[in-house]
């Protein structure tokens, strides 16, 4: 285990909605340029955790940290503004604007040494370049995805978070969803994944939390994971 500084450290967190409790202590950590996968049941927490570490939902207790400072509370733009990017469940691109329009809406230019422009999403998503001047609502659900991916990343992320990037996706889009992510990965980013597609998100991530009705029930590396054959049919099979 490393001792360095996490980038982002979700500390026993909890929260939920109006008539329930969700999270319960819900605590996980992604160093800097790691890969973490977030798995677990339908309904388990997944979302509402990622929601708490956006700042768009509150929480009840607990801690979200950022490079070792407290950031629990902040609003969404603050958390974007401290270089956290989400491609969030449902994809939400702007339906009415232009591909080119939905990567521009929300850029940002942080200091980095090759930061995400236009020309770079375009060649890791060549099918972008040739939609450019499609709307959001043209798109295929695919097309759409690699949209939310580009925009995100045009914020210029340290993390990026997704939360079932792949779902509803025809097998060889997919294919084209986790080619993308092993280069961004290769290139230092930081990802939190949550995705049901073990298989390819354990040849992507290097570590992963399980969570179960809001508390994580098993964490480890991907190499830990598919050693114990029993993990999956535990905490994930229906
Ligand atoms: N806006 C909401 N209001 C009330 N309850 C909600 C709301 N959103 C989610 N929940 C409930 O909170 C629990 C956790 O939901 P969450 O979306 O975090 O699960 P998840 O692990 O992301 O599941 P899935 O794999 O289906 O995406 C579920 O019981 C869900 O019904
Ligand atoms: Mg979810």
């Amino acid at each position: 285990m490393s001792l360095a500084l996490p980038l982002l450290a979700v500390e026993q967190l909890d929260a939920g909605y109006a008539s329930s409790q969700v999270l319960f202590g819900m605590s996980l950590n992604v160093g800097a340029g790691e890969c973490v996968g977030l798995l677990g049941r339908n309904g388990m927490g997944k979302t509402t955790t990622i929601k708490c570490i956006m700042g768009l939902l509150a929480s009840g207790g607990g801690q979200v940290r950022w490079k070792g400072k407290a950031v629990t509370g902040l609003p969404p733009h603050a958390v974007a503004r401290l270089g956290i990017g989400l491609v969030p469940e449902g994809r939400q691109i702007f339906p009415n604007l232009s591909v080119r329009e939905n990567l521009v809406a929300t850029a940002a230019s942080r200091s980095r040494s090759s930061p995400w422009t236009i020309d770079r999403v375009h060649r890791l998503f060549p099918r972008l370049a040739e939609r450019s001047r499609n709307l959001g609502n043209q798109l295929s659900g695919g097309e759409q995805q690699m949209l939310a991916i580009g925009r995100a990343l045009m914020t210029n992320p340290e993390l990026l978070i997704l939360d079932e990037a792949t779902e509803g996706l025809s097998p060889l889009v997919r294919q084209d969803i986790w080619a993308a992510l092993g280069h961004i990965k290769s290139e230092g980013m930081a990802l939190l994944v949550v995705d049901k597609n073990l298989g390819p998100l354990l040849r992507l991530a290097d570590a992963l939390c399980i969570v179960e009705k809001g508390t994580p029930a098993w964490t480890g590396s991907s190499e830990q994971l598919r050693r114990d054959g029993e993990v999956p049919a535990r905490y994930l099979s229906a």
